[in-house]
């Protein structure tokens, strides 16, 4: 792949994915799937609120509802492009709307073309500024490389990389999430899927999209250590019950090694390890790929609905 240095563009943009947002229907069952995911749960006054252990940042919440469905995205953004932001909204024809029951502070809400609910605040950056670096050594001739399986830790993500939503034309929201998020695109596969980055140093993928017949809300896909810690957290989630899922494999367009596993709600949660990084000085050419290499580049084969949408089919 190309790659090639520009200017930065004067499209203000948002840097960070600060959230994810559901309603699901049981949160005793939520508390229970994220926690062997391995992420701190905490109860809110009306929610639950997702970190990752030892960060204090809330990567996502779950509120009630009668079903699975996507609450909002809260994107940050710089306090000093806040304004740029909002005149891009503007010009784009996107309606301002009030801001849901409870929420604080000054932030703008609206809605993508397909009714997803969209929040942007300004907020620190929590999106890495540097690529972490990637743990898979070699063990030395004539020692042991594997630990013993009673000597492995319980798999603890890291962070949230990325959210994959559905929508009903992926032209259409990359167009939308260019024109007022400042979103790049950083690769596609004809109108099947589409990944997008914030322009200030970010994962390969912010926000990404795969077609549907309605908006909604696919993964969460959040950061591990190693690709010991993917497998080893495919095993940790069979152990306390949450067995069906897609995985271990490696993507072609983002690089990441993956595991998804199935959420009580038909949605999924992946461990992502050593996705690309797209730095801030960078330029990052899309490419246009085959439907062969939109989904992975090894692996089981692909669950047959691992792309439904239950909440609208
Ligand atoms: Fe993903």
């Amino acid at each position: 792949m190309l790659n090639r240095y520009v200017e930065t563009s004067a499209t203000a943009a948002v840097h960070s994915l600060d959230h994810f947002a559901l309603e699901v229907p049981e949160l005793s069952v939520a508390r229970a799937f994220y926690e062997a995911f391995g992420l701190d749960v905490k109860k809110q006054q009306d929610s639950l609120a997702l970190h990752a252990f030892g960060g204090d940042h809330r990567w996502g919440q779950l509120f009630p509802g009668e079903k699975k469905r996507l609450r909002h995205l809260c994107f940050g953004a710089y306090e000093q492009d806040m304004a740029a932001i909002e005149r891009q909204l503007e010009a784009a024809g996107v309606a301002l709307l009030a801001a849901p029951e409870g929420e604080p502070g000054k932030s703008l809400w609206f809605h993508d073309p397909d009714n997803n609910l969209i929040q942007i605040r300004a907020a620190a950056k929590v999106t890495p500024d540097a690529k972490a670096s990637s743990v898979m050594p070699a063990a030395g001739v004539g020692t042991r490389g594997a630990p013993n399986r009673q000597d492995t830790a319980k798999v603890r993500p890291n962070r949230l990389s990325h959210v994959l939503i559905f929508v009903t034309d992926v032209e259409r929201s990359i167009r939308f999430f260019e024109d007022t998020l400042g979103l790049r695109l950083s690769d596609r596969s004809r109108d099947i899927v589409a990944f997008m980055h914030a322009p200030y140093g970010a994962d390969h993928h912010t926000l990404a999209f795969v077609k549907s017949g309605g908006g909604g809300f696919h993964h969460c896909s959040w950061d591990v250590s190693s690709l010991d810690d993917v497998g080893l957290g495919a095993m940790q989630m069979a152990a306390a019950g949450w067995s069906r899922g897609w995985g271990v494999g490696r993507h072609v367009l983002g690089s990441n090694y993956f595991y998804y596993v199935r959420d009580p709600w038909g949605s999924y949660s992946e461990y992502s390890f050593d996705i690309d990084f797209i730095p801030a000085t960078l330029d990052w050419v899309a490419n246009n790929h085959l439907p062969e290499d939109s989904l992975y580049l090894w692996g089981p084969d692909v669950p047959e609905d691992f792309a439904s949408n239950y909440e609208v089919d």
